[in-house]
Protein backbone atom coordinates (compact mmCIF):
# COMPACT_ATOMS: atom_id res chain seq x y z
CA UNK A 1 0.00 0.00 0.00
CA UNK A 2 0.85 3.59 -0.16
CA UNK A 3 2.01 3.55 2.95
CA UNK A 4 3.53 6.85 4.83
CA UNK A 5 2.07 8.44 1.50
CA UNK A 6 1.00 11.53 3.86
CA UNK A 7 3.51 11.50 5.79
CA UNK A 8 5.95 11.34 2.56
CA UNK A 9 4.27 14.47 1.05
CA UNK A 10 5.13 16.16 4.47
CA UNK A 11 8.49 15.71 3.92
CA UNK A 12 8.64 16.39 0.53
CA UNK A 13 7.75 20.32 1.64
CA UNK A 14 9.90 19.85 4.20
CA UNK A 15 12.40 18.67 2.21
CA UNK A 16 11.65 21.67 -0.35
CA UNK A 17 11.60 24.41 1.91
CA UNK A 18 14.70 22.89 3.18
CA UNK A 19 17.13 23.06 0.13
CA UNK A 20 16.45 26.97 1.10
CA UNK A 21 19.21 25.80 3.74
CA UNK A 22 20.99 23.42 2.47
CA UNK A 23 24.63 23.10 2.63
CA UNK A 24 27.29 20.92 1.77
CA UNK A 25 29.83 20.85 4.63
CA UNK A 26 28.70 20.89 8.39
CA UNK A 27 29.50 24.05 10.15
CA UNK A 28 29.49 23.83 13.74
CA UNK A 29 26.20 24.32 15.86
CA UNK A 30 27.92 27.62 17.50
CA UNK A 31 28.05 29.23 14.07
CA UNK A 32 24.99 27.82 12.53
CA UNK A 33 21.96 29.85 12.11
CA UNK A 34 20.31 26.98 11.89
CA UNK A 35 20.40 26.29 15.61
CA UNK A 36 18.97 29.78 16.28
CA UNK A 37 15.65 30.83 18.07
CA UNK A 38 13.42 31.94 15.28
CA UNK A 39 11.48 34.66 15.46
CA UNK A 40 7.96 34.27 17.74
CA UNK A 41 8.79 30.55 18.54
CA UNK A 42 7.15 31.16 21.43
CA UNK A 43 3.85 31.50 19.91
CA UNK A 44 4.13 27.87 18.17
CA UNK A 45 2.89 24.46 20.40
CA UNK A 46 5.54 22.39 21.75
CA UNK A 47 6.56 19.72 19.57
CA UNK A 48 6.05 22.08 16.41
CA UNK A 49 8.43 22.42 13.58
CA UNK A 50 10.16 25.78 13.12
CA UNK A 51 12.95 25.05 10.56
CA UNK A 52 13.65 22.10 8.65
CA UNK A 53 16.50 21.14 6.25
CA UNK A 54 18.22 18.16 5.11
CA UNK A 55 21.09 17.55 7.39
CA UNK A 56 24.34 18.66 5.28
CA UNK A 57 27.36 16.64 4.37
CA UNK A 58 27.35 12.79 4.46
CA UNK A 59 25.37 12.27 7.15
CA UNK A 60 22.70 10.11 5.98
CA UNK A 61 25.58 7.87 4.45
CA UNK A 62 27.49 7.75 7.62
CA UNK A 63 24.59 5.98 9.26
CA UNK A 64 23.21 3.88 6.08
CA UNK A 65 20.10 6.01 5.90
CA UNK A 66 18.45 7.37 2.33
CA UNK A 67 18.35 10.77 4.23
CA UNK A 68 18.62 12.39 7.15
CA UNK A 69 16.51 15.76 8.55
CA UNK A 70 17.21 18.66 10.96
CA UNK A 71 14.44 19.89 12.51
CA UNK A 72 14.58 22.29 14.75
CA UNK A 73 11.23 22.45 16.66
CA UNK A 74 9.71 24.31 19.77
CA UNK A 75 10.20 23.10 23.31
CA UNK A 76 9.97 24.18 26.86
CA UNK A 77 13.07 24.38 29.45
CA UNK A 78 13.81 23.99 32.65
CA UNK A 79 12.53 26.86 33.90
CA UNK A 80 8.85 26.07 31.99
CA UNK A 81 9.71 28.91 29.50
CA UNK A 82 9.10 28.21 25.81
CA UNK A 83 12.57 27.10 24.03
CA UNK A 84 13.71 25.74 20.88
CA UNK A 85 15.94 22.30 20.12
CA UNK A 86 17.47 20.66 16.72
CA UNK A 87 16.61 16.88 16.33
CA UNK A 88 18.10 14.55 14.01
CA UNK A 89 16.07 12.22 12.12
CA UNK A 90 17.65 9.22 10.25
CA UNK A 91 15.45 7.43 7.58
CA UNK A 92 15.72 4.65 6.02
CA UNK A 93 15.03 3.61 2.38
CA UNK A 94 12.20 1.56 3.11
CA UNK A 95 11.22 2.62 6.56
CA UNK A 96 8.66 0.38 8.41
CA UNK A 97 5.80 2.42 10.67
CA UNK A 98 8.48 2.63 13.34
CA UNK A 99 10.40 4.95 15.22
CA UNK A 100 13.16 4.46 17.87
CA UNK A 101 13.79 8.20 19.88
CA UNK A 102 18.14 7.19 20.60
CA UNK A 103 19.37 10.01 23.14
CA UNK A 104 22.71 9.98 22.75
CA UNK A 105 25.18 10.74 25.76
CA UNK A 106 26.34 13.83 24.91
CA UNK A 107 27.71 14.79 28.13
CA UNK A 108 28.92 17.78 27.32
CA UNK A 109 28.32 21.65 28.01
CA UNK A 110 29.79 22.33 24.35
CA UNK A 111 27.28 22.97 21.83
CA UNK A 112 29.57 22.09 19.45
CA UNK A 113 29.25 18.51 21.12
CA UNK A 114 25.68 17.90 20.32
CA UNK A 115 25.17 14.23 18.42
CA UNK A 116 23.41 16.35 15.44
CA UNK A 117 27.16 17.54 14.59
CA UNK A 118 29.58 15.70 16.63
CA UNK A 119 28.36 12.59 14.69
CA UNK A 120 30.25 13.87 11.81
CA UNK A 121 33.54 12.96 13.36
CA UNK A 122 34.61 9.32 12.31
CA UNK A 123 33.52 6.59 14.81
CA UNK A 124 31.66 8.52 16.50
CA UNK A 125 28.68 7.77 15.61
CA UNK A 126 27.09 4.50 17.63
CA UNK A 127 26.66 0.82 15.97
CA UNK A 128 23.34 1.60 17.39
CA UNK A 129 22.03 4.05 15.07
CA UNK A 130 23.29 1.99 12.14
CA UNK A 131 21.78 -1.12 13.04
CA UNK A 132 18.17 0.70 13.84
CA UNK A 133 18.55 2.06 10.12
CA UNK A 134 19.06 -1.49 8.59
CA UNK A 135 16.29 -2.78 10.71
CA UNK A 136 13.72 -0.13 8.99
CA UNK A 137 13.50 2.12 11.38
CA UNK A 138 13.08 5.40 11.43
CA UNK A 139 15.90 7.06 14.12
CA UNK A 140 15.16 10.41 15.64
CA UNK A 141 18.24 11.61 17.80
CA UNK A 142 17.15 14.57 19.42
CA UNK A 143 20.03 17.44 20.82
CA UNK A 144 18.00 17.38 23.77
CA UNK A 145 20.25 19.15 25.90
CA UNK A 146 18.89 22.34 23.94
CA UNK A 147 20.16 25.60 23.02
CA UNK A 148 22.42 26.05 25.95
CA UNK A 149 23.64 22.72 26.50
CA UNK A 150 22.47 21.72 30.12
CA UNK A 151 24.50 18.47 30.30
CA UNK A 152 22.21 16.80 33.85
CA UNK A 153 19.12 18.49 33.95
CA UNK A 154 16.36 16.46 34.06
CA UNK A 155 13.39 18.53 32.85
CA UNK A 156 15.26 20.45 30.07
CA UNK A 157 16.48 16.81 28.47
CA UNK A 158 12.79 15.14 29.09
CA UNK A 159 10.83 17.62 27.64
CA UNK A 160 13.41 18.80 24.60
CA UNK A 161 12.97 14.38 23.95
CA UNK A 162 8.97 14.36 24.83
CA UNK A 163 9.00 17.10 22.00
CA UNK A 164 11.64 16.00 19.56
CA UNK A 165 9.04 12.89 19.52
CA UNK A 166 6.15 15.20 18.54
CA UNK A 167 7.97 16.51 15.61
CA UNK A 168 9.30 12.97 14.60
CA UNK A 169 5.77 11.93 14.16
CA UNK A 170 4.41 14.46 12.27
CA UNK A 171 6.54 13.79 9.39
CA UNK A 172 6.35 9.98 10.31
CA UNK A 173 2.93 9.23 12.22
CA UNK A 174 3.61 5.60 13.19
CA UNK A 175 1.91 4.07 15.86
CA UNK A 176 4.88 2.35 17.91
CA UNK A 177 7.79 3.98 19.08
CA UNK A 178 10.28 3.57 21.46
CA UNK A 179 13.22 5.09 23.62
CA UNK A 180 16.60 4.41 24.00
CA UNK A 181 19.30 5.13 26.30
CA UNK A 182 22.35 4.79 27.73
CA UNK A 183 24.55 6.56 30.51
CA UNK A 184 24.05 10.36 29.86
CA UNK A 185 21.36 8.71 27.58
CA UNK A 186 19.31 8.00 30.44
CA UNK A 187 18.94 11.76 31.82
CA UNK A 188 16.85 12.86 28.58
CA UNK A 189 15.00 8.82 28.18
CA UNK A 190 13.81 8.80 32.02
CA UNK A 191 13.02 11.98 32.14
CA UNK A 192 10.45 12.21 29.33
CA UNK A 193 8.92 8.94 30.28
CA UNK A 194 8.73 10.40 34.33
CA UNK A 195 7.18 14.15 32.52
CA UNK A 196 5.58 12.32 29.40
CA UNK A 197 1.57 12.17 31.17
CA UNK A 198 1.36 15.46 32.23
CA UNK A 199 3.31 17.24 29.37
CA UNK A 200 2.06 14.95 26.36
CA UNK A 201 -0.13 12.71 27.01
CA UNK A 202 -0.67 11.76 24.00
CA UNK A 203 2.41 10.35 23.32
CA UNK A 204 1.66 6.13 23.83
CA UNK A 205 5.24 4.73 24.05
CA UNK A 206 5.77 1.07 23.28
CA UNK A 207 8.49 0.86 25.43
CA UNK A 208 11.52 2.54 26.68
CA UNK A 209 15.35 0.81 27.53
CA UNK A 210 17.55 2.30 29.78
CA UNK A 211 21.17 1.42 31.15
CA UNK A 212 23.17 2.46 33.46
CA UNK A 213 20.84 4.82 34.92
CA UNK A 214 21.91 8.31 36.71
CA UNK A 215 19.23 7.85 38.85
CA UNK A 216 20.66 10.11 41.88
CA UNK A 217 23.02 12.22 40.04
CA UNK A 218 25.02 13.45 43.49
CA UNK A 219 25.71 10.07 43.92
CA UNK A 220 27.32 9.15 40.35
CA UNK A 221 28.84 12.71 40.46
CA UNK A 222 30.65 12.30 44.13
CA UNK A 223 31.51 8.48 42.01
CA UNK A 224 33.04 9.98 38.98
CA UNK A 225 35.11 12.63 40.73
CA UNK A 226 39.18 12.10 40.82
CA UNK A 227 38.54 9.26 38.07
CA UNK A 228 39.29 9.18 34.32
CA UNK A 229 35.96 10.37 33.61
CA UNK A 230 36.25 13.17 36.32
CA UNK A 231 35.17 16.43 33.22
CA UNK A 232 31.99 15.16 33.60
CA UNK A 233 31.73 16.49 37.15
CA UNK A 234 32.91 20.15 35.75
CA UNK A 235 30.60 19.74 32.97
CA UNK A 236 27.89 18.76 35.04
CA UNK A 237 28.34 21.18 37.90
CA UNK A 238 28.25 24.17 34.28
CA UNK A 239 25.29 22.52 33.51
CA UNK A 240 23.17 22.58 35.93
CA UNK A 241 23.66 26.19 36.39
CA UNK A 242 23.44 27.59 32.97
CA UNK A 243 19.58 28.27 33.41
CA UNK A 244 19.90 29.04 37.27
CA UNK A 245 20.99 32.86 37.77
CA UNK A 246 21.68 31.64 41.42
CA UNK A 247 23.38 28.39 41.23
CA UNK A 248 25.74 30.23 38.24
CA UNK A 249 26.04 33.43 40.36
CA UNK A 250 27.33 31.06 43.37
CA UNK A 251 29.24 28.79 41.14
CA UNK A 252 31.95 31.81 39.81
CA UNK A 253 31.68 33.12 42.74
CA UNK A 254 33.09 29.70 44.61
CA UNK A 255 36.03 29.31 41.46
CA UNK A 256 39.53 29.60 42.54
CA UNK A 257 41.17 32.65 40.55
CA UNK A 258 44.01 30.81 39.53
CA UNK A 259 42.38 27.61 38.43
CA UNK A 260 39.35 29.25 37.06
CA UNK A 261 39.91 29.58 33.47
CA UNK A 262 40.89 25.80 33.48
CA UNK A 263 37.70 24.69 35.03
CA UNK A 264 35.62 27.28 32.60
CA UNK A 265 37.88 25.85 29.14
CA UNK A 266 35.24 22.48 29.57
CA UNK A 267 32.90 24.88 27.55
CA UNK A 268 34.59 24.65 24.64
CA UNK A 269 35.21 20.96 24.86
CA UNK A 270 32.92 17.87 23.61
CA UNK A 271 32.89 14.90 25.69
CA UNK A 272 35.76 13.09 24.18
CA UNK A 273 38.19 16.03 24.10
CA UNK A 274 37.56 17.30 27.53
CA UNK A 275 38.00 13.65 29.04
CA UNK A 276 41.85 13.77 29.48
CA UNK A 277 42.26 17.52 30.18
CA UNK A 278 40.64 16.24 33.57
CA UNK A 279 41.30 12.86 34.26
CA UNK A 280 41.70 11.97 37.80
CA UNK A 281 41.06 15.38 38.97
CA UNK A 282 39.47 16.09 41.89
CA UNK A 283 37.67 18.92 40.27
CA UNK A 284 35.77 20.00 43.45
CA UNK A 285 39.12 21.64 44.34
CA UNK A 286 38.80 24.25 41.77
CA UNK A 287 36.51 25.54 44.53
CA UNK A 288 36.75 27.15 47.82
CA UNK A 289 33.70 25.31 48.90
CA UNK A 290 32.21 21.82 49.14
CA UNK A 291 30.25 23.26 45.97
CA UNK A 292 28.48 19.75 45.01
CA UNK A 293 27.08 19.62 48.25
CA UNK A 294 26.02 23.42 48.39
CA UNK A 295 22.82 24.46 48.81
CA UNK A 296 22.29 26.32 45.17
CA UNK A 297 23.71 23.47 43.86
CA UNK A 298 21.48 20.78 45.54
CA UNK A 299 18.37 22.78 44.81
CA UNK A 300 18.83 22.11 41.30
CA UNK A 301 19.61 18.47 41.61
CA UNK A 302 16.36 18.35 43.67
CA UNK A 303 14.45 18.92 40.56
CA UNK A 304 16.67 18.07 37.96
CA UNK A 305 18.66 15.26 39.23
CA UNK A 306 17.06 12.91 40.95
CA UNK A 307 14.84 10.08 39.30
CA UNK A 308 11.99 8.94 40.36
CA UNK A 309 10.48 12.47 41.84
CA UNK A 310 7.88 13.65 38.81
CA UNK A 311 6.10 10.59 37.86
CA UNK A 312 6.18 6.86 36.78
CA UNK A 313 7.24 5.78 33.40
CA UNK A 314 3.50 4.66 31.69
CA UNK A 315 5.25 2.59 29.55
CA UNK A 316 6.91 -1.06 29.83
CA UNK A 317 10.77 -0.51 30.54
CA UNK A 318 14.06 -2.37 30.19
CA UNK A 319 16.10 -1.21 32.76
CA UNK A 320 19.98 -2.89 32.71
CA UNK A 321 22.89 -1.94 34.55
CA UNK A 322 26.20 -3.19 35.80
CA UNK A 323 26.05 -4.31 39.25
CA UNK A 324 30.03 -3.62 39.33
CA UNK A 325 29.59 -0.27 37.56
CA UNK A 326 32.09 2.03 38.64
CA UNK A 327 30.73 5.17 37.62
CA UNK A 328 27.07 5.19 38.29
CA UNK A 329 26.70 3.33 41.54
CA UNK A 330 23.65 0.34 40.82
CA UNK A 331 21.98 1.05 44.75
CA UNK A 332 20.33 3.54 43.69
CA UNK A 333 18.97 2.07 40.21
CA UNK A 334 17.97 -0.52 42.56
CA UNK A 335 15.76 1.59 44.82
CA UNK A 336 14.55 3.54 41.56
CA UNK A 337 13.35 0.21 40.09
CA UNK A 338 11.45 -1.02 43.37
CA UNK A 339 9.80 2.39 43.58
CA UNK A 340 8.31 1.99 40.38
CA UNK A 341 7.64 -1.58 41.08
CA UNK A 342 5.84 -0.65 43.93
CA UNK A 343 3.56 2.00 42.42
CA UNK A 344 2.72 -0.37 39.66
CA UNK A 345 5.36 -0.27 36.75
CA UNK A 346 5.89 -2.50 34.09
CA UNK A 347 9.75 -3.25 34.43
CA UNK A 348 12.45 -5.89 33.17
CA UNK A 349 15.60 -5.19 35.39
CA UNK A 350 18.50 -7.26 34.11
CA UNK A 351 21.52 -6.95 36.77
CA UNK A 352 24.49 -7.91 35.21
CA UNK A 353 27.21 -9.60 37.40
CA UNK A 354 29.92 -8.95 34.39
CA UNK A 355 31.97 -5.47 33.30
CA UNK A 356 31.47 -2.16 34.51
CA UNK A 357 30.25 1.12 33.01
CA UNK A 358 31.73 1.29 29.52
CA UNK A 359 31.64 -2.81 28.95
CA UNK A 360 27.53 -2.90 29.72
CA UNK A 361 26.94 -0.88 26.73
CA UNK A 362 28.18 -3.66 24.41
CA UNK A 363 27.15 -6.59 26.93
CA UNK A 364 23.80 -5.64 26.75
CA UNK A 365 23.64 -4.25 23.45
CA UNK A 366 22.25 -7.09 21.49
CA UNK A 367 19.74 -8.55 24.03
CA UNK A 368 18.16 -4.85 24.11
CA UNK A 369 18.32 -4.51 20.92
CA UNK A 370 16.11 -7.67 20.41
CA UNK A 371 13.53 -6.61 23.19
CA UNK A 372 13.10 -3.98 21.06
CA UNK A 373 12.18 -5.67 18.26
CA UNK A 374 9.61 -7.44 19.88
CA UNK A 375 8.07 -4.36 21.37
CA UNK A 376 8.09 -2.10 18.38
CA UNK A 377 7.30 -5.31 15.43
CA UNK A 378 5.99 -7.69 17.31
CA UNK A 379 3.45 -6.27 19.62
CA UNK A 380 5.38 -7.80 22.39
CA UNK A 381 4.02 -6.90 26.29
CA UNK A 382 4.94 -7.53 29.77
CA UNK A 383 3.53 -7.24 32.96
CA UNK A 384 4.63 -6.72 36.48
CA UNK A 385 7.96 -6.39 37.72
CA UNK A 386 10.92 -8.98 36.79
CA UNK A 387 14.13 -8.65 38.50
CA UNK A 388 17.08 -10.33 37.18
CA UNK A 389 20.68 -11.12 38.34
CA UNK A 390 21.80 -12.29 35.02
CA UNK A 391 25.62 -13.30 33.02
CA UNK A 392 26.07 -11.39 30.07
CA UNK A 393 29.12 -11.43 28.40
CA UNK A 394 27.98 -9.85 25.28
CA UNK A 395 28.77 -11.48 21.75
C1 LIG B 1 31.97 11.33 5.08
O1 LIG B 1 32.78 12.42 4.74
C2 LIG B 1 34.04 12.42 5.37
C3 LIG B 1 34.76 13.71 5.07
O2 LIG B 1 34.08 14.52 4.18
C4 LIG B 1 34.82 11.21 4.92
O3 LIG B 1 36.05 11.17 5.59
C5 LIG B 1 34.03 9.96 5.24
O4 LIG B 1 34.70 8.85 4.69
C6 LIG B 1 32.64 10.05 4.67
N1 LIG B 1 31.90 8.88 5.18
C7 LIG B 1 31.00 8.22 4.47
C8 LIG B 1 30.37 7.03 5.13
O5 LIG B 1 30.66 8.57 3.37
C1 LIG C 1 21.55 10.62 46.57
O1 LIG C 1 22.89 10.38 46.86
C2 LIG C 1 23.39 11.21 47.92
C3 LIG C 1 24.88 11.00 47.99
O2 LIG C 1 25.23 9.66 48.06
C4 LIG C 1 22.65 10.83 49.18
O3 LIG C 1 23.13 11.62 50.26
C5 LIG C 1 21.17 11.08 48.97
O4 LIG C 1 20.44 10.66 50.13
C6 LIG C 1 20.66 10.33 47.76
N1 LIG C 1 19.29 10.71 47.49
C7 LIG C 1 18.33 9.84 47.31
C8 LIG C 1 16.98 10.38 47.02
O5 LIG C 1 18.53 8.64 47.38
C1 LIG D 1 20.56 -10.54 43.04
O1 LIG D 1 21.78 -10.53 43.76
C2 LIG D 1 21.73 -9.72 44.94
C3 LIG D 1 23.11 -9.70 45.55
O2 LIG D 1 24.00 -9.07 44.65
C4 LIG D 1 20.69 -10.26 45.90
O3 LIG D 1 20.60 -9.44 47.04
C5 LIG D 1 19.36 -10.32 45.20
O4 LIG D 1 18.40 -10.96 46.04
C6 LIG D 1 19.43 -11.07 43.88
N1 LIG D 1 18.17 -10.90 43.19
C7 LIG D 1 17.55 -11.88 42.55
C8 LIG D 1 16.28 -11.52 41.87
O5 LIG D 1 17.98 -13.00 42.51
Amino acid sequence: MVFFFAAFLLVLQVVAAASLHRRNEPIPPSQDPFYTAPPNFQKAVPGQILRARLAPGNLSSIAGAAYALNLLYRTTDSNLAPSWAVTTLFVPAKPKKVLLSYQFPEDSVDIDGAPSYLFYHPGDMPADINNAVAQGWVVNVPDYEGPFSQFTVGIQSGLATLDSVRAALTLFPVKNYAMWGYSGGTIASEWAAELVSKYAPELKFSGMAIGGTVANLTASLETINGGTFASLVASSLIGLSRQNPAANQFLMQHLIPATKNQFLAIQQENFFDAIPNYAGQNIFSYFDNDILHSQPIQQVISTNGIMGTHGVPPMQTFFYHAINDELIPIQYTDALVNKYCTAGAKILYKRNSVGTHLPEAFEEDSDVFQWLVGVLENGQTMTGCNIQNVTITGS
